[in-house]
């Protein structure tokens, strides 16, 4: 695959390695940015001291942690070294692994919550549906997941990157959770109109 640049870029970041250092020194810097206050209200359905999996985590800010700050136990994962090395310089003792979500084995463990903002989109569809099927299998009975993505189908180019991104569209997401044991339970729209999908495992 060869990047912006035309240079073959080893790293299935979707091209995020290949503007980390705009996305670190602008949504890296913002502990209020946009999703966190939703993700900490969804906190709130979790037992405390949950442990959490933040999927294309980013930084870690602000995801990572509203999270951490509520006393989660937090993993991370994502596929730009440069964003993961931004991560550990910020949350050096929290595990984070420099990975492509469809090739991770999610630390071999289970989970209480899954998080993924901003990630499912970047993905082609069919790995999005690989992806909910991951996820179904690291939530534990009653885990919750919060994804965004947008409510219509389609797919447009990633401000930042100008990849094409996909949503499978409400009625796609819900059957595809359903398919892999996990109920929608809500929808969220937030301020900079980013629409949150709640999913829990049943
Ligand atoms: C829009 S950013 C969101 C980052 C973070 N969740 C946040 O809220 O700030 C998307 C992130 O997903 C990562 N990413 C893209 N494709 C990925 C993949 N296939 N596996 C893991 N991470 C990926 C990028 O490197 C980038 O850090």
């Amino acid at each position: 695959m060869l990047n912006c640049h035309g240079v073959a870029n080893p790293y299935k970041s979707n091209g995020y390695e290949d503007v980390a250092a705009e996305f670190i020194a602008g949504r890296g810097r913002n502990s209020s940015g946009v999703g966190a206050s939703v993700v900490a209200d969804w906190s709130q359905t979790l037992p405390s001291g949950a442990t959490v999996l933040d999927l294309g985590c980013g930084t870690g800010v602000p995801i990572s942690q509203a999270l951490i700050e509520r006393g989660f136990k937090v993993y991370g994962v994502d596929a730009s070294p440069t964003i993961v090395a931004a991560f550990r310089a910020r949350f050096p003792s929290v595990p984070v692994e420099c990975a492509a979500v469809e090739d991770s084995d999610f630390f071999a463990r289970t989970f209480d919550g899954v998080v993924a903002w901003g990630l499912f989109f970047l993905l082609d569809p069919e790995v999005q549906l690989g992806l909910i099927k991951k996820v179904a299998g690291v939530l534990q009975s009653g885990g919750r997941l919060l994804f965004t993505a947008p409510n219509e189908s389609g797919s447009w180019p990633d401000v930042m990157t100008g990849r094409c991104q996909f949503s499978l569209g409400y009625e796609e997401y819900r059957k595809a959770l359903e398919a892999e044991g996990m109920l929608l339970v809500g929808t969220h729209r937030d301020e900079g109109e980013n629409h949150y999908y709640l999913a829990q495992k049943m």
